[in-house]
């Protein structure tokens, strides 16, 4: 029997050596087939006597079972083989982080219009919007800058082809303070009846946010910049409502009480008296220096009339805020053109997550 035996080790050898289900089968022919190794032996038995012939019998049949046995086995395993190639094919990495479209995000430089918009909100100013291209008259003349004053060379101003009914130039506005004097005709306008009668108008309380343009370019000047008006107008508002406004805002802007104002004189065509405001750290990198953070002053009486009100009864402030330099200041960032590049590298380090 020990023939059967190494016919059936050479069986499973051969069905061992078959890569793929077509050399398995033809591996199998060789033993099994039509004219097989085993086949060959069953057809031999016809010869024999009875009981050889059903000693034999049996043997081969024995032999037969281990080769088909090891036949199923190999065909099981060559499924398997593949199958687990096609799953290594078909595969998906589950820890790869999905692929996400970019999120979107407030510029750093409008979060904190959002922030200045939501404080002054809070102390119950309106918040205005207007043009950038201007006049003549609301950028300079309404507020108290006559033609050919010096004052007006403060403000080096972009000018764009196309002029005015009074035919002056328009002009890329240097400031936001033309939007003293728009909110103020529009409120004197909506109560000039109560005015005439002689009643008091609700108080005047408004803060204009938005571009402003002029020729100048370094590390804390952009000729595109951004401020914020502030104006106070009514029958009773004083420097000292002033103060107390500007000082809630900046300590709510920074979110410290560890910050201090001061007033040093200064001069705007459309304030009387007039005063930068500067801000000072009590804690933090910035601690100790005085900071310039905002133009402001008086209403002057001329631009109080040119709003359509009375000087002898309405007075009230104003002030115009940079908004880049509060920004800077804000998130400790030295170079104002950082904001303007529009490298995302740098503006998304400003999202929440
Ligand atoms: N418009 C002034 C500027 O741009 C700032 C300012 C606004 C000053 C309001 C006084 C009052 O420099």
């Amino acid at each position: 029997m020990t023939a059967l035996n190494a016919i059936v080790d050479a069986a499973t050898a051969a069905f061992a050596a078959a890569r793929a289900p077509a050399e398995l089968e033809n591996a199998k022919a060789q033993f099994l087939g039509k004219s097989g190794r085993i086949t060959e032996l069953m057809k031999g038995l016809a010869a024999l006597p009875v009981d050889e012939k059903k000693a034999q019998g049996a043997q081969i049949n024995l032999a037969k079972q281990a080769i088909e046995a090891a036949l199923q086995a190999r065909r099981e395993a060559l499924a398997e083989a593949e199958l687990q190639l096609q799953l290594q094919a078909e595969a998906l990495d589950v820890s790869l982080p999905g692929r996400r479209r970019g999120g979107g995000g407030l510029h750093p430089i409008a979060m904190t219009m959002e922030r200045i918009e939501a404080i002054f909100g809070s102390m119950g100013f309106d918040v205005a919007d207007g043009p950038e291209i201007e006049t003549d008259w609301y950028s300079f003349t309404a507020l108290n800058n006559p033609e050919n004053h010096p004052a007006r060379s403060m403000q080096d101003t972009f000018y764009v082809d196309m002029k005015d009914a009074e035919g002056r130039w328009l002009n890329l506005r240097p400031h936001t303070s033309p939007m003293q004097i728009r909110y103020a005709q529009a409120h004197a306008a909506r109560y000039a009846d109560v005015i005439a009668r002689g009643e008091s108008m609700p108080d005047i309380r408004v803060i204009a946010p938005g571009r402003t343009y002029r020729v100048d370019s370094d590390a804390t000047h952009s000729p595109m910049f951004h401020q914020v008006e502030g104006l106070w107008v009514g029958e009773n508002v004083s420097f000292k409502d002033l103060k107390a406004v500007y000082l809630d805002f900046i300590q709510a802007f920074f979110e410290t009480r560890d910050l201090q104002i001061r007033f040093r004189p200064s001069y705007f065509p459309f304030t009387e008296p007039s005063a930068e405001i500067d801000i000072q750290f009590g804690s933090g990198p910035l601690k100790g220096r005085w900071l310039e953070v905002s133009g402001s002053g008086q209403v002057h009486p001329q631009v109080i009339r040119n709003m359509g009100l009375d000087p002898e009864r309405h007075i009230g402030f104003a002030f115009g805020t940079g908004i880049d330099r509060l920004t800077m200041l804000r998130y400790g960032v030295d170079d104002l053109r950082l904001f303007f590049d529009g490298d995302l590298r740098f503006l998304s380090q400003f999202q929440q997550a």
